[in-house]
């Protein structure tokens, strides 16, 4: 329980089902559905998974949403299935005065074991796949204080399918692996830190940020969601001097956003070749040791 994706084993076989649907996100209602595609499946491939099926879930009140913009999000997302090799099998719709939309996706772990939360042990070496700051960015859209043109590159990572990040954890022989939405890094990191019963250490000049977000950030523009995501965590923090604007960033809520592993050091020379090969890309921000709760260093 609490990874995230449910975990059902049949005759051998490891199944992975998840749940997830969002608010929009950006103004594009194809981009829209694309990213939410993206952010449903990324929970497959957080547990080592590779998805299969689907069945979409739609918020939608056709005097809110006009039936065309509705198609556009389901253009959305057919496109990112396929890129994703995953059927859509069907879906429901409700009557929903704020639209939402998400998936519902079952996945198969092909060598019949999966990625989990818990396992990151005490010399391990913490890796992210994404920038973070998402959360912040769509705040500052909402404001009007910026266009999603001008955030091309946060757009086009959250469309950025996890599939070959999720590759990359598995040849590291990740311990543990988790994807970063809603809590933050902050939340993710803690969650990965409380079931494998470690402490992690975040080093914030390593992580990768969005220029836009530290910008907005120092402004004290972001959702709400970042604050409730520090609060979430704040008692478990040894806090080595980042501001607060720093911790905004660390906590601020993402949208399809990257994986969060762990691996062993040994298999830390492989990390540049491999992601290479795959064409992915990983970060190193920190370290597993022994403790409890998140060290933060400047
Ligand atoms: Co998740
Ligand atoms: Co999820
Ligand atoms: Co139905």
């Amino acid at each position: 329980m609490g990874d995230d994706a449910g975990v059902y084993l049949y005759q051998g076989s490891v199944f992975v089902h998840t749940v997830d649907l969002i608010t929009p996100v950006v103004n594009d209602p194809y981009l829209w559905g694309a990213i939410s595609t993206a952010n449903s499946l990324s929970d497959v491939y957080a547990m080592g998974g590779v998805p299969l099926n689907a069945l979409a879930i739609v918020g939608f009140n056709n005097c809110e949403m006009r039936v065309d913009t509705l198609k556009e999000v389901m253009k959305g997302c057919a496109d990112k299935l396929r890129e994703a090799k995953t059927v859509l099998l069907g879906g429901h719709t409700i009557d929903d005065k704020e639209p939402k939309f998400g998936l519902a996706v079952m996945g198969v772990c092909p060598d019949g074991s999966y990625l989990s939360q818990k396992g990151a042990k005490a010399g391990d070496i913490l890796a992210i796949t994404k920038p973070i700051g998402v959360g912040i960015l769509t705040k500052a859209i909402k404001e009007g204080k910026i266009s999603e043109k001008d955030i091309r590159s946060a757009v086009e990572n959250m469309l950025t399918l996890n599939d070959r990040a999720s590759l990359l954890a598995k040849r590291l022989t990740a311990t543990s692996c988790t994807d970063v939405t809603g809590f933050g890094l902050l939340g993710h990191a803690y969650n990965i830190a409380k079931k494998s019963e470690v402490r992690l250490t975040i080093r914030f000049s390593q992580v990768p940020v969005y220029e836009a977000s530290v910008f907005f950030a120092k402004q004290k523009i972001h959702p709400k969601g970042a604050v409730d995501n520090y609060n979430f965590v704040k008692e478990q923090l040894i806090n080595e001097g980042l501001d607060w604007w720093q911790i905004l960033l660390l906590s601020d809520p993402n949208t399809s956003g990257g994986l969060l592993f762990t691996f062993p050091k040994d298999a830390l020379p492989f990390l540049e070749k491999e992601a290479q090969a795959l064409g992915t890309k990983a970060w190193i921000i920190g370290e597993v040791e022994e403790g409890t709760g998140i060290r933060l260093v400047d």
